[in-house]
């Protein structure tokens, strides 16, 4: 083995395809997945290579210092991929703390045991940090989030993101540690853990139940096929240049309710049922507090320094992700039940 890498959050929607990608395409690294297994981590999502010789799990939490440190020490890393979050806006916005614990706190334990590991010897070491737009906050009607565009985030979960980000370019600046960070648009694939627009409208739509659309609508996200944005990564992590930021992006704006429609229109085709049937099921539901009207992305940088291109077109994409879902019931099954029957019955049913 020529590298140790450790992603963190490995078990989790876009962290999954990350390690997918890793272990397959290089043999010679050492494969770490540090996750703690909450309720969006789940080990079902790496079951094709959780049996790969270069592939190790960590059960751990990145908020216990000691925990971090004693796994640095054994493993001693050459590249940590950090994706490991709380990443769902609306559970930021009734429960905050944990944002700040996981992301936060977790990020500066990963970043003193990687100072502390590297202190005497930082040749060809990597401190890749994964972020997202929203940090940048909400768009207006025109224009797009730049890697120059100032910090502005508006929820609990992205001022969480952004501090993040502050303090893993603090510690390039301070300490020299060798970072790279990258923000990046709404993902959508396989995986998706169906408290997120898509898959909880794909999961609704199957059961023939109301389909949550907050406000009117109208807001505006820009979507990325999961495997493109760890395509990305792949391409940030071996030949970003230190001290950047680049934005990923789909190039690819819908408004909610439009995604939604077409959505309605690929499960009809799908399901077998009259066109229009499950469009019937839209409901539109009290608006998320402080709701970002719009997110959009400006890829040029990572486009044109590292040649990187988004693969699929949306309608595609959508397809093979409804496909997927489509196939893998016991997935969707197992992880819709307990936990999440409680959050959606206090996030949806109680309003
Ligand atoms: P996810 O919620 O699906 O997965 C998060 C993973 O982190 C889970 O496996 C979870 O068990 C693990 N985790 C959470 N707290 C932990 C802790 N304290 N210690 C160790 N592991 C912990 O998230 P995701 O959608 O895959 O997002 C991954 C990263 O990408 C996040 O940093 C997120 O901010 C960022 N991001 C997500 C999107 C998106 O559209 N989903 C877009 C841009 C950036
Ligand atoms: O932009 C990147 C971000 O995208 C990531 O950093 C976050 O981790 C990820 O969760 C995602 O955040 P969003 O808030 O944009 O994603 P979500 O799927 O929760 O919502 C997408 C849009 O759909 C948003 O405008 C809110 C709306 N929505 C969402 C849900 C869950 C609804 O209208 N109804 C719903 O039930």
């Amino acid at each position: 083995m020529k590298k140790t890498i450790f992603i963190t959050g490995g078990a989790g929607f876009i962290g999954s395809h990350v390690i997918r990608l890793f272990v397959n395409k290089y043999p010679n690294y050492k494969i770490v997945n540090i996750d703690k297994l909450t309720y969006a981590g789940n080990l079902e999502n790496l079951k094709d290579i959780e049996k790969a010789s270069n592939y190790i799990f960590e059960k751990a939490d990145i908020v216990d210092k000691k925990v971090i440190d004693e796994l640095f020490a054994k493993y001693k890393p050459d590249g940590i991929i950090h994706l490991a979050a709380e990443s769902h806006v609306d559970r930021s916005i009734t429960n905050p703390t944990e944002f700040i614990y996981t992301n936060i706190v977790g990020t500066v334990n990963l970043l003193n045991a990687a100072r502390e590991i590297w202190a005497e010897n930082i040749q060809d070491k990597r401190f890749y940090h994964i972020s997202t737009d929203e940090v940048y906050g909400s768009l207006g009607d025109n224009g797009l989030f730049t890697e120059k565009t100032a910090y502005d985030p508006k929820s609990p979960y992205s001022a969480a993101k952004a501090s993040s980000d502050h303090l893993v370019r603090a510690y390039n600046h301070t300490f020299k540690l060798p970072v790279v960070i990258s923000n990046c648009s709404n993902n959508y694939g396989p995986n998706h853990f169906p408290e997120k627009l898509i898959p909880l409208a794909i999961n609704n739509i199957k059961n023939m139940k109301p389909i949550p659309i907050y406000g009117k609508g109208e807001n505006v996200r820009d979507w990325l096929y999961v495997i493109d944005h760890a395509k990305a990564i792949d391409a940030i992590y071996h030949n970003g240049r230190d001290g950047e930021t680049y934005n990923i992006g789909g190039n690819n704006e819908w408004t909610n309710i439009n995604l939604i429609k077409h959505l309605c229109k690929v499960m009809d085709k799908k399901l077998n049922r009259t066109p229009g049937a499950s469009e019937l099921l839209i409901t539109f539901v009290k608006d998320r507090a402080g709701h970002d009207l719009r997110y959009a992305i400006d890829s040029t940088k990572l486009m044109t320094e590292l040649g990187w291109k988004p693969s699929l077109q949306f309608e595609e994409g959508l397809e093979k992700t409804v496909d997927w879902y489509l196939a893998n019931e016991d997935w969707l099954n197992n992880v819709v039940s307990g936990d999440y029957q409680k959050y959606y019955r206090d996030m949806y049913e109680c309003k």
